[in-house]
This record gives structure tokens, C-alpha cells and sequence, in this order.
């Protein structure tokens, strides 16, 4: 027995989680996954894209930043959770302009992943906006689309925290909200190629682009189409270790 632990239920199953633990860090440590785009290893969760929304006692929260309680029920993996998640997603799409077939993050972009392991093989429920967003493609060795955005603030996280430099942050407002750079463009900046804020994994999506590193998996050996997005995490046997 962990000395602390705080025992709590996820879609019925008992997990043990430490105090000041998230939701979202418990379940991955039982082997439970909590799908999220704005939140990854590493940085402070932001708690923005909601696609990590689950039920705590009836309740709904976000699992990356909500923390551990002894007793509550979680609901996860349930068809309401699931619908939610599904819109939520479908949204994302709609809301840029995402061609997967000839986009260089297809196979390792979480947003796609994500897509097929909500069952959304075609985004038809809402309009698409089709905004025509900046390509700043002005430095020598990163790019940067921001027409495939999620806005999930994973680069001005990393560059801010990791980096130290401040290279990304958001400009314009509401539905205009966009990844800018602290620049005229990248290349006026001090971002590097070797920053944390660029490094693959970092951006979930085909925005922040490594120049000459793109299509670096063939089809089939992406990241992706070895294990669908999550499964990383359920190879751990699910709910408490005895
Ligand atoms: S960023 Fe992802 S979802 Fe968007 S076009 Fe590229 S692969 Fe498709
Ligand atoms: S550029 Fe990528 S990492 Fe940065 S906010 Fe947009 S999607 Fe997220
Ligand atoms: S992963 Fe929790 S709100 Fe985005």
C-alpha cells in the first residue's frame, strides 16, 4: 500500500492516485486512457481544448487539471463522454483547414488520430469555416501553418517554460485567436530548430513544421499506424497494481 494514496473509481474500476496528482496523471498510471490535445508530457496542462472533459460525481471537469479525491466516480469512457468528445473534435476540424492527405504531420497528428479513435471519418455535422490563415515559411529550418492550429498553446508553453524565449503566443481574439510569433515573422525571431517549443511532439498537428524532415516515416510505420493513438497507455494493465 502507497502511503498518501488517494483511492478513487474511473468508469468503475479502482485507481490510486497522490495528492495534488490530476485526473488525467492517475489514469495513465492505471492504464487508463483520457483522450487531451492541449496537454502532454512534460509542460504545465493549460486545461483549454476540453477534450479530456470527463463526469466527477455527476459533474463535468477536465481531467488535466482537476485533481485526485479519495471516493469520487469518474465517468470516462461512457457514449455521453464519447459524443462530447466526438463535437469537440469534429469542431477543431471545421473551425481550420485540414487536408490530411497531403499534410507532413498525417499518420503522427493527434488531431487526426484522434478523429479515428472517435470513429469521425468524415467531419459533415457542422460548416466548415475555411479560413485562409498566415504560412509563414521565412526561416531557414521551421515552418509555420497556422491554417492547421488547435490553438492548444503547446509551443508558447514550451518556448516559454523550457526554452525561456517567448518565441510563440496568442494574437487576435474569439474565433480570430491565433499562434503569432514575438516578430515580424519567424525568421525576425530567436526561435532555433533545437528549441523544445518546435521539436516533433510538441505541436499536435501539421502547424510547426521542421523544414527537409518532412513525410520521415513511410505510410505504415508512422506513429500512428503502428498503435492508434492512446494505446501506449492501455498496454498497462488497467486500476490498481497489486
Ligand atoms: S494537422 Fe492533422 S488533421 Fe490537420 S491536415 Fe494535418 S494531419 Fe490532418
Ligand atoms: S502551433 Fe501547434 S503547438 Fe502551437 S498552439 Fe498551434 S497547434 Fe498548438
Ligand atoms: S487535455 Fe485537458 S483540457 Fe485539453
Amino acid at each position: 500500500m502507497v502511503n498518501n494514496a488517494i483511492v478513487f473509481k474511473i468508469d468503475g474500476v479502482e485507481v490510486r492516485g497522490k495528492p495534488g496528482q490530476t485526473i488525467m496523471h492517475a489514469a495513465d498510471e492505471a492504464g487508463i486512457y483520457i483522450p487531451r490535445l492541449c496537454d502532454v508530457e512534460g509542460l504545465e496542462p493549460q486545461g483549454s481544448c476540453r477534450v479530456c472533459t470527463v463526469k466527477i460525481n455527476g459533474r463535468t471537469a477536465a481531467a488535466c487539471t482537476q485533481p485526485v479525491a479519495p471516493g469520487i466516480e469518474v465517468e470516462n469512457d461512457t457514449l455521453e463522454i464519447r459524443n462530447c468528445r466526438r463535437d469537440i473534435v469534429r469542431m477543431l476540424f471545421h473551425e481550420g483547414n485540414h487536408l490530411c492527405p497531403c499534410c507532413e504531420a498525417s499518420g503522427r497528428c493527434e488531431l487526426q488520430a484522434l478523429g479515428y479513435r472517435l470513429g469521425i471519418l468524415q467531419p459533415d455535422k457542422y460548416p466548415y469555416l475555411q479560413p485562409v490563415r498566415p504560412v509563414d515559411a521565412s526561416h531557414p529550418d521551421i515552418m509555420l501553418d497556422t491554417n492547421r492550429c488547435i490553438r492548444c498553446g503547446r509551443c508558447i508553453r514550451a518556448s516559454r517554460h523550457m526554452d525561456h524565449k517567448n518565441v510563440f503566443g496568442y494574437i487576435g481574439r474569439g474565433i480570430n485567436k491565433q499562434v503569432g510569433v514575438n516578430g515580424k515573422n519567424l525568421a525576425q525571431t530567436n526561435v532555433h530548430i533545437d528549441d523544445h517549443a518546435v521539436a516533433p511532439g510538441i505541436c499536435p498537428v501539421g502547424c510547426i513544421i521542421q523544414k527537409r524532415r518532412g513525410f520521415y516515416d513511410p505510410v505504415g510505420q508512422r506513429r500512428f499506424d503502428l498503435h492508434p493513438i492512446g494505446t501506449e497507455i492501455e498496454k498497462t494493465p488497467k486500476g490498481i497494481k497489486k
